[in-house]
Protein backbone atom coordinates (compact mmCIF):
# COMPACT_ATOMS: atom_id res chain seq x y z
CA UNK A 1 0.00 0.00 0.00
CA UNK A 2 3.10 2.32 0.98
CA UNK A 3 4.68 1.54 -2.62
CA UNK A 4 1.18 2.17 -4.33
CA UNK A 5 0.75 5.41 -2.70
CA UNK A 6 4.88 6.78 -2.57
CA UNK A 7 4.57 8.06 -6.49
CA UNK A 8 2.15 10.03 -8.49
CA UNK A 9 1.64 7.02 -11.23
CA UNK A 10 0.92 4.68 -7.73
CA UNK A 11 -1.02 7.65 -6.17
CA UNK A 12 -3.21 7.62 -9.33
CA UNK A 13 -3.68 3.91 -9.93
CA UNK A 14 -4.74 3.73 -5.95
CA UNK A 15 -7.17 6.44 -6.72
CA UNK A 16 -8.52 4.83 -9.74
CA UNK A 17 -9.02 1.87 -8.25
CA UNK A 18 -10.82 3.48 -5.20
CA UNK A 19 -13.03 5.40 -8.08
CA UNK A 20 -13.90 2.07 -9.20
CA UNK A 21 -14.96 0.49 -6.26
CA UNK A 22 -17.18 3.04 -5.54
CA UNK A 23 -18.55 3.37 -8.89
CA UNK A 24 -20.26 -0.18 -8.02
CA UNK A 25 -21.10 0.66 -4.84
CA UNK A 26 -23.24 3.58 -6.24
CA UNK A 27 -25.08 1.13 -8.50
CA UNK A 28 -25.50 -1.42 -5.13
CA UNK A 29 -27.03 1.58 -3.34
CA UNK A 30 -29.18 3.35 -6.04
CA UNK A 31 -30.44 -0.22 -6.53
CA UNK A 32 -31.61 -0.85 -2.86
CA UNK A 33 -32.76 2.65 -2.65
CA UNK A 34 -35.00 2.52 -5.56
CA UNK A 35 -36.64 -0.47 -3.98
CA UNK A 36 -38.14 2.08 -1.50
CA UNK A 37 -40.20 3.79 -4.85
CA UNK A 38 -41.89 0.55 -5.35
CA UNK A 39 -43.02 -0.87 -2.37
CA UNK A 40 -42.23 -0.91 1.63
CA UNK A 41 -42.10 -4.45 2.16
CA UNK A 42 -39.18 -5.00 -0.64
CA UNK A 43 -37.30 -2.01 0.58
CA UNK A 44 -37.64 -3.25 4.09
CA UNK A 45 -36.91 -6.90 3.49
CA UNK A 46 -33.38 -5.47 1.76
CA UNK A 47 -32.58 -2.60 4.31
CA UNK A 48 -32.74 -5.52 7.02
CA UNK A 49 -30.97 -8.12 5.18
CA UNK A 50 -28.19 -5.97 4.23
CA UNK A 51 -28.04 -3.79 8.29
CA UNK A 52 -27.82 -7.00 10.01
CA UNK A 53 -25.92 -9.41 7.95
CA UNK A 54 -22.44 -9.51 9.63
CA UNK A 55 -20.39 -10.16 6.47
CA UNK A 56 -22.13 -6.65 5.08
CA UNK A 57 -21.73 -4.91 8.64
CA UNK A 58 -18.29 -5.65 9.64
CA UNK A 59 -16.50 -6.34 5.87
CA UNK A 60 -18.60 -4.39 3.33
CA UNK A 61 -18.95 -1.26 5.25
CA UNK A 62 -15.77 -1.47 7.13
CA UNK A 63 -14.40 -1.15 3.08
CA UNK A 64 -16.45 1.13 2.09
CA UNK A 65 -15.47 3.81 4.44
CA UNK A 66 -12.32 3.25 4.02
CA UNK A 67 -12.42 3.50 0.11
CA UNK A 68 -14.77 6.79 0.66
CA UNK A 69 -11.75 8.06 2.79
CA UNK A 70 -9.29 7.34 1.02
CA UNK A 71 -10.49 8.33 -2.07
CA UNK A 72 -11.58 12.23 -0.73
CA UNK A 73 -8.10 12.77 1.01
CA UNK A 74 -5.62 10.66 -1.96
CA UNK A 75 -7.78 13.22 -4.03
CA UNK A 76 -6.61 16.55 -2.04
CA UNK A 77 -3.30 15.34 -1.75
CA UNK A 78 -3.12 14.85 -5.95
CA UNK A 79 -4.72 18.06 -6.05
CA UNK A 80 -2.20 19.73 -4.19
CA UNK A 81 0.73 18.19 -6.14
CA UNK A 82 -0.98 19.26 -9.03
CA UNK A 83 -0.91 22.53 -8.39
CA UNK A 84 2.34 22.82 -7.20
CA UNK A 85 4.00 21.18 -10.15
CA UNK A 86 2.17 23.56 -12.40
CA UNK A 87 4.40 25.99 -14.36
CA UNK A 88 3.65 29.76 -13.10
CA UNK A 89 0.97 31.61 -16.13
CA UNK A 90 -0.90 28.14 -16.57
CA UNK A 91 -3.92 29.64 -15.07
CA UNK A 92 -3.67 32.33 -17.72
CA UNK A 93 -4.49 29.16 -20.48
CA UNK A 94 -7.68 29.15 -21.86
CA UNK A 95 -8.64 25.57 -19.93
CA UNK A 96 -12.06 25.41 -21.50
CA UNK A 97 -10.29 25.00 -25.57
CA UNK A 98 -9.31 21.87 -24.60
CA UNK A 99 -11.31 20.23 -21.40
CA UNK A 100 -14.11 20.53 -20.08
CA UNK A 101 -15.56 22.38 -16.70
CA UNK A 102 -15.94 18.66 -15.10
CA UNK A 103 -12.31 17.56 -15.49
CA UNK A 104 -10.95 20.97 -14.57
CA UNK A 105 -13.07 21.23 -11.58
CA UNK A 106 -12.83 17.64 -10.02
CA UNK A 107 -11.74 19.15 -6.78
CA UNK A 108 -14.80 21.13 -6.28
CA UNK A 109 -17.42 18.69 -7.40
CA UNK A 110 -15.73 16.32 -5.00
CA UNK A 111 -15.93 18.90 -2.32
CA UNK A 112 -19.50 18.98 -2.64
CA UNK A 113 -19.67 15.83 -2.25
CA UNK A 114 -18.01 15.33 0.64
CA UNK A 115 -19.90 17.71 1.88
CA UNK A 116 -23.25 16.41 1.03
CA UNK A 117 -21.88 12.81 2.50
CA UNK A 118 -21.37 14.37 5.77
CA UNK A 119 -25.12 15.47 5.90
CA UNK A 120 -26.24 11.95 4.64
CA UNK A 121 -24.28 10.22 7.31
CA UNK A 122 -25.96 12.06 10.13
CA UNK A 123 -29.40 11.94 8.20
CA UNK A 124 -29.22 7.83 8.00
CA UNK A 125 -25.70 6.45 8.99
CA UNK A 126 -25.24 7.78 12.25
CA UNK A 127 -29.56 7.03 13.00
CA UNK A 128 -28.89 3.70 11.81
CA UNK A 129 -25.53 3.25 14.32
CA UNK A 130 -27.41 4.58 17.21
CA UNK A 131 -30.50 2.46 16.92
CA UNK A 132 -28.39 -0.80 16.81
CA UNK A 133 -25.51 -0.44 18.30
CA UNK A 134 -25.74 2.50 21.06
CA UNK A 135 -29.44 2.00 22.08
CA UNK A 136 -29.45 -1.81 21.49
CA UNK A 137 -33.33 -1.45 20.00
CA UNK A 138 -34.42 -4.68 18.68
CA UNK A 139 -35.25 -5.65 15.29
CA UNK A 140 -38.13 -3.77 13.84
CA UNK A 141 -38.49 -4.31 10.01
CA UNK A 142 -40.67 -1.80 9.28
CA UNK A 143 -38.43 1.30 10.33
CA UNK A 144 -36.23 1.61 7.29
CA UNK A 145 -39.21 2.72 4.86
CA UNK A 146 -40.94 5.18 7.27
CA UNK A 147 -37.26 6.51 8.24
CA UNK A 148 -36.17 7.46 4.97
CA UNK A 149 -40.00 8.49 3.32
CA UNK A 150 -39.78 10.68 6.38
CA UNK A 151 -36.39 12.59 5.63
CA UNK A 152 -37.68 13.51 2.40
CA UNK A 153 -40.56 15.58 3.98
CA UNK A 154 -38.11 18.21 4.58
CA UNK A 155 -37.70 20.53 1.30
CA UNK A 156 -34.50 21.95 2.08
CA UNK A 157 -33.01 18.32 2.46
CA UNK A 158 -34.20 17.50 -0.73
CA UNK A 159 -32.62 20.77 -2.42
CA UNK A 160 -29.65 19.97 -0.78
CA UNK A 161 -29.75 16.34 -2.13
CA UNK A 162 -30.55 16.84 -5.57
CA UNK A 163 -28.35 20.17 -6.17
CA UNK A 164 -25.39 17.13 -4.84
CA UNK A 165 -26.24 14.78 -7.33
CA UNK A 166 -26.79 17.23 -10.13
CA UNK A 167 -22.30 17.81 -8.79
CA UNK A 168 -22.05 13.95 -8.22
CA UNK A 169 -23.02 13.59 -11.97
CA UNK A 170 -20.78 16.20 -13.19
CA UNK A 171 -17.75 14.50 -11.05
CA UNK A 172 -18.56 11.41 -12.92
CA UNK A 173 -19.13 12.45 -16.07
CA UNK A 174 -15.20 12.95 -15.88
CA UNK A 175 -14.25 10.63 -13.42
CA UNK A 176 -15.41 7.35 -14.80
CA UNK A 177 -13.63 7.42 -18.35
CA UNK A 178 -10.66 8.98 -16.11
CA UNK A 179 -10.45 5.68 -13.94
CA UNK A 180 -9.74 3.70 -16.34
CA UNK A 181 -7.54 6.08 -18.31
CA UNK A 182 -5.63 5.92 -15.14
CA UNK A 183 -5.28 1.94 -15.00
CA UNK A 184 -3.90 1.95 -18.24
CA UNK A 185 -6.64 0.90 -19.88
CA UNK A 186 -6.39 2.57 -23.03
CA UNK A 187 -7.14 1.06 -26.70
CA UNK A 188 -8.48 2.57 -29.88
CA UNK A 189 -11.79 0.27 -30.11
CA UNK A 190 -12.19 0.22 -26.17
CA UNK A 191 -12.16 3.72 -24.86
CA UNK A 192 -14.67 4.89 -26.86
CA UNK A 193 -17.35 2.26 -25.51
CA UNK A 194 -15.44 2.89 -22.01
CA UNK A 195 -16.57 7.12 -22.62
CA UNK A 196 -20.00 6.27 -24.02
CA UNK A 197 -20.89 3.63 -20.73
CA UNK A 198 -19.24 6.84 -18.84
CA UNK A 199 -21.49 9.54 -20.18
CA UNK A 200 -24.74 7.25 -19.67
CA UNK A 201 -23.32 6.38 -15.84
CA UNK A 202 -22.72 9.64 -15.12
CA UNK A 203 -26.47 11.12 -16.00
CA UNK A 204 -28.41 7.71 -15.19
CA UNK A 205 -27.00 6.95 -11.68
CA UNK A 206 -27.57 10.72 -10.49
CA UNK A 207 -30.95 11.01 -11.77
CA UNK A 208 -31.98 7.54 -10.04
CA UNK A 209 -31.20 9.50 -7.00
CA UNK A 210 -33.29 12.62 -7.78
CA UNK A 211 -36.00 10.60 -8.91
CA UNK A 212 -35.86 8.62 -5.06
CA UNK A 213 -35.88 11.82 -3.07
CA UNK A 214 -38.28 13.21 -5.57
CA UNK A 215 -40.36 10.71 -5.15
CA UNK A 216 -40.22 10.92 -1.43
CA UNK A 217 -41.28 14.51 -0.90
CA UNK A 218 -44.10 14.39 -3.63
CA UNK A 219 -46.04 11.39 -1.78
CA UNK A 220 -45.58 12.68 1.57
C1 LIG B 1 -31.88 9.61 -2.63
C2 LIG B 1 -30.66 9.16 -2.55
C3 LIG B 1 -30.12 8.32 -1.41
C4 LIG B 1 -30.80 7.66 -0.43
C5 LIG B 1 -32.30 7.55 -0.21
C6 LIG B 1 -29.80 7.02 0.41
C7 LIG B 1 -30.08 6.25 1.53
C8 LIG B 1 -29.15 5.75 2.41
C9 LIG B 1 -29.45 5.02 3.61
C10 LIG B 1 -30.86 4.65 4.09
C11 LIG B 1 -28.28 4.72 4.23
C12 LIG B 1 -28.08 3.97 5.55
C13 LIG B 1 -27.75 2.53 5.31
C14 LIG B 1 -27.51 1.80 6.61
O1 LIG B 1 -26.41 1.92 7.16
O2 LIG B 1 -28.41 1.11 7.03
C15 LIG B 1 -27.22 5.26 3.41
C16 LIG B 1 -25.86 5.13 3.67
C17 LIG B 1 -24.86 5.59 2.85
N1 LIG B 1 -25.01 6.32 1.69
FE1 LIG B 1 -26.77 6.80 0.81
N2 LIG B 1 -28.55 7.31 -0.08
C18 LIG B 1 -28.69 8.12 -1.19
C19 LIG B 1 -27.67 8.63 -1.99
C20 LIG B 1 -26.31 8.45 -1.77
C21 LIG B 1 -25.26 8.93 -2.62
C22 LIG B 1 -25.47 9.70 -3.91
C23 LIG B 1 -24.08 8.55 -2.05
C24 LIG B 1 -22.66 8.80 -2.52
C25 LIG B 1 -22.28 9.84 -3.21
C26 LIG B 1 -24.39 7.83 -0.83
C27 LIG B 1 -23.47 7.31 0.03
C28 LIG B 1 -23.76 6.59 1.18
C29 LIG B 1 -22.74 6.01 2.05
C30 LIG B 1 -21.23 6.07 1.83
C31 LIG B 1 -23.45 5.39 3.10
C32 LIG B 1 -22.85 4.65 4.31
C33 LIG B 1 -22.59 3.25 4.02
C34 LIG B 1 -23.78 2.37 4.15
O3 LIG B 1 -24.25 2.21 5.26
O4 LIG B 1 -24.24 1.81 3.13
N3 LIG B 1 -25.75 7.77 -0.70
N4 LIG B 1 -27.77 5.87 2.30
Amino acid sequence: MAGLTSSTIGRKYAMALSAMFLLIFLVMHLSVNLLSVFGETAYNNASQFMGYNPLIQFVMQPVLMFAVIFHFVMGFVLEIKNQRARPIGYDKNNGSANSTWSSRNMIISGAVILAFIFLHMYDFWLHEMNYKYVDGLPIEETRFWEDLHGKFADLWRVVLYVISFGLLGLHLAHGFQSSFQSIGARHAKYTPVIRAIGNWYSILIPLGFIFIAIFHYVTQ
